[in-house]
């Protein structure tokens, strides 16, 4: 079997400088869905037909490369895009000859491998033509499928071409077809351009395929989300929609709690255990794990991060690039970047920023505070308004905090710099050397009291 998919459009109705098929469903761009639905039916190869942008998708994809395996990609250049028939056309000279032919849609993301597998059977078994077809409530913009009186497909006629008669049918084309290869070559070489739209219409070799006496079948669903294609911005929402619920549907059924699952955005992969609660509007990016028993209180942002079990994340917190230990307990209003490390049962509060960090076990950092470039060790408490000076303006230096350390609050640590075990910090400490162990270190200016001041007063007038 092999795969064409059409992404050539350019897509002006999204009104937007970023090719259509670019635009993002959960994160990803459109056609690396269909590239991975495609990947799953474990074709021979798959022949992309890029036009508008074609650099540009080009790259996009190949930034995402578990999506040229195992079938290898490629990519034919259609310019300009002359329509859906001219676009396969680009793509003939790539077909194995003797292979069937399964054709998608770059800007028709949520295909089901289902649907897809099927509609090949469907094609392999007549050894002809499939189409995929919709009842729609309402078919406006889509081609419509019209059966003689024996219910026969005849042809396929353009929204644009169609009289009010051919408009009323609500049986539409999904785009989505199955033929083999060398069928295809014929028809599709003999198509012409004498419609509307000026276009060579793929659709067109339906009524080909009726006129050599080969009957074309159709795969009928009974409405149907996963026919829904991408044309404008309010399409493309309401489809990113669609897809949310579906994951948020998956999560449930594996035993995670949501508390809106209309409120949740997953653009990425998110990996949970059973018994995670996430309250609503999170939104997770990338690869995020999170371990049973934690609970995602609202509005957080989450990428690339792991979360341990049964931690907790307090309202609004920004985690990105981090592992948080078991038990630990984050926010709200916490920023946690890139390097994070924390072990179990730390706890981090509201406006603490940490950065290329480990933490150890117990440790706290409660209000306030900046911890960058640090090795801070287990039970340590590091006040409120405490400051890792890691920059000095050319480099980046560390600052380690080892075991059992009190940190008062207001405290500058000048990196690269090291506090020894057990060692306590006087409040509004400017640390420069290292502080020993088990000692007090307090860097302040003597407390003195003058007596008898008076403030400087008002002259009257
Ligand atoms: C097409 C079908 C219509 C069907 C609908 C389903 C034709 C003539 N019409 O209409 O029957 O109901 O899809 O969604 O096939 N493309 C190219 N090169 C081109 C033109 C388009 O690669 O020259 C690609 C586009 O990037 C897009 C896909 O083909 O991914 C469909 O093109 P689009 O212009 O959106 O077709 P529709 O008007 O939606
Ligand atoms: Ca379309």
């Amino acid at each position: 079997m092999n795969v064409v998919i059409l992404a050539a459009g350019k897509g002006t109705r999204m009104r937007s400088g970023l090719p259509k098929v670019l635009h993002p469903i959960g994160g990803m761009p459109m056609l690396g869905h269909v590239l991975r639905t495609a990947q799953s039916l474990k074709p021979k190869k798959i022949i992309v037909v890029i036009g508008h942008g074609a650099d540009q998708v080009k790259a996009a994809m190949q930034m995402l490369p578990e999506l040229s395996a195992p079938a290898p990609i490629d990519w034919v250049i259609q310019d300009p895009p002359q329509g859906t028939g001219h676009a396969v056309a680009q793509a003939l000279p790539k077909l194995d000859p003797k292979s069937m032919v399964l054709i998608l849609y770059g800007d028709v993301p949520l295909i089901s491998r289902q649907t897809l597998q099927q509609l090949i059977d469907t094609a392999e078994k007549n050894r002809g033509l499939a189409v995929l077809t919709a009842m729609l409530d309402s078919p406006t913009g889509y081609g419509r499928i019209v059966r003689n009186a024996h219910q026969h497909i005849e042809r396929i006629v353009e929204e644009k071409d169609a009289d009010a008669s051919i408009r009323s049918i609500c049986e539409i084309n999904t785009g989505f077809m199955a033929a083999p290869a060398e069928n295809l070559a014929a028809w599709v070489s003999a198509l012409d351009n004498h419609n509307a739209q000026k276009e060579f219409y793929l659709t067109d070799i339906i009524a080909k395929s009726v006129a050599q006496g080969n009957a074309v079948h159709a795969l009928r669903r009974d409405s149907s989300e996963e026919i829904l294609g991408v044309n404008s911005q309010e399409d493309r929402a309401q489809i990113e929609r669609i897809y949310q619920r579906g994951i948020a549907q998956q999560l449930m059924s594996a035993g995670i709690r949501l508390q809106d699952p209309e409120r949740i955005d997953v653009l990425g992969q998110l990996e949970c255990a059973p018994d995670v609660a996430i309250n609503i509007g999170c939104v997770f990016e990338g690869n995020v794990q999170i371990e049973a028993g934690a609970v995602i209180g609202p509005h957080c942002v989450i990428r690339n991060s792991r979360i341990g079990h049964d931690a907790v994340i307090e309202a609004f917190s920004h985690i990105d690039g981090a592992t948080i230990g078991p038990k630990s307990v984050i926010g709200p209003y916490a920023r946690l970047r890139a390097g994070t490390e924390l072990a179990e049962g730390v706890h981090i509060g509201n406006f603490v920023e940490v950065k290329n960090s480990v933490l150890g076990p117990r440790s706290k950092a409660n209000h306030l505070s900046y911890l960058g470039d640090a090795s801070i060790g287990s039970r340590v408490n590091v006040g409120a308004g405490t400051i890792t000076c890691n920059y000095d303006g050319a480099e980046k230096h560390r600052t380690i905090i080892e075991d059992d350390v009190f940190i008062g609050s207001d405290t500058q640590l000048v990196a690269p710099v090291t506090v020894g075990k057990g060692a306590t910090l006087g409040a509004g400490t400017t640390l420069t050397q290292d502080a020993p162990e088990n000692a007090l270190t307090i860097s302040r200016a003597q407390q003195v009291t003058i007596k008898n001041y008076r403030r400087p007063q008002k002259k009257e007038h």
